[in-house]
């Protein structure tokens, strides 16, 4: 168990891509790859006869000492669903069988930031002044982004115009500049835009309609969640960025901040990275900070509980719930820290 351990630490954020290239050109290592994709065709649940599955067994043991144990992928990375199938080739067979330590598809890029740097974007406008609307100057501060301002625009646009066959919108195409726009932008103009604090209904209504949920989050009569899992779990970028929502956002009653990770800030971020995903979160109305995907467990039956569990990740989630309600007094006291720091370094 030690040594296994040791591995992951050593191996851990390798590139999921660099590692399945350096195993194809590996004799040892290409015919064990092979093998296990076989294996896990057709999400896994394959029957597999008694020496097939010796084979897949000897595959997994095999590869676990190769460069593909603990590799990763990035969010909105090129051939991010060619990175993240490698991912799933090894994990999937481990969770039907060896049990390793936990793990996740995505690299986090900054694991500790603070909220530190946004202090820094905001600050000026700020000064002197006694009330401030911050959903607006979030507003403001992407706007004199070039990349946020860029990517911002496309989204939008994108998601509110009607196609000239159905004059509905392009849902695919908006989902797809919505990801672009969370997975590019920084985090600190993203998270201030989306998590602002609201006090009066018509705030919290324009930070509801942040994403266009008209066009990226309802649809119709609400499906039931189990069904949205399944389509979620169908697409390895979505199955991706839910198991990244798990982990990040873990629940704990024993942890200091309610989050077994204990960082706000990747929870938020993991929650973004479902935005464009079949399972699209957004503010449930503009009078909470609740927040849901666009489904249902009413007439769930037999699966009741399941996907209440599931409903639960977003409704019932006292880290999701102290990131998002936490964030904007946080982010304050970054802000002020950060001032300190630039005062004390004049
Ligand atoms: C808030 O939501 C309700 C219900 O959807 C709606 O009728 C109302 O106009 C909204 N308020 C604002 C300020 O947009």
């Amino acid at each position: 168990v030690l040594i296994f351990a040791l591995s992951d630490v050593i191996l851990a954020g390798t590139d999921c891509l660099v590692a399945g290239d350096s195993c194809s050109s590996d004799e040892t290592c290409s015919p064990r790859l092979r093998t296990l994709r076989q294996c896990v065709a057709g999400d896994g649940s394959m029957k597999l006869g008694p020496s097939a599955k010796s084979q897949c067994a000897n595959a997994v043991s095999a590869l676990l000492s190769s460069p593909l144990r603990g590799c990763q992928c990035k969010r909105g990375m090129k051939k991010e669903k060619n990175c993240l199938s490698i991912y799933w080739s090894l994990h999937q067979s481990i969770i039907h069988g060896l049990n390793l330590v936990e793990s996740y598809p995505y690299e986090t890029v900054h694991r500790d930031y603070d909220y530190v740097r946004l202090a820094s974007i905001t600050a000026d406008s700020e000064v002197g002044m006694t009330t401030v609307n911050r959903c607006l100057d979030a507003a403001k501060a992407c706007n004199v982004d070039e990349l946020c301002q860029k990517l911002r625009t496309e989204y939008v646009s994108t998601c509110i115009k009607p196609t000239s066959k159905s004059g509905l919108c392009n849902r695919p195409k908006c989902n797809k500049a919505l990801r672009k726009f969370f997975d590019r932008v920084p985090v600190d103009y993203t998270h201030e835009l989306l998590f602002c604090p609201c006090t009066d209904t018509a705030c919290a209504e324009r930070r509801r309609q942040t994403i266009v949920p008209s066009c990226s989050y309802e649809n119709g009569e609400k499906p039931n969640c189990i069904i949205q899992m399944k389509n979620c779990h169908a697409d390895y970028v979505c199955r991706s960025r839910l198991a990244q929502f798990k982990f990040d956002c873990e629940p704990s009653e024993t942890s200091a901040n309610g989050c077994k990770q204990e960082n706000y800030g990747a929870c938020l971020s993991a929650y973004t990275g479902l935005i464009g995903s079949t399972i699209t979160p957004n503010y449930v109305d503009n009078s909470t900070s609740n927040v849901a995907p666009w489904c249902s467990c009413s007439s769930s039956g037999e699966a009741r509980d399941e996907c209440d569990h599931f409903l639960g990740l977003f409704t019932d989630n006292s880290c999701l719930r102290d990131s998002i309600c936490l964030y904007p007094s946080l982010a304050t006291k970054a802000k002020e820290s950060n001032k300190n720091n630039r005062i004390g370094h004049i």
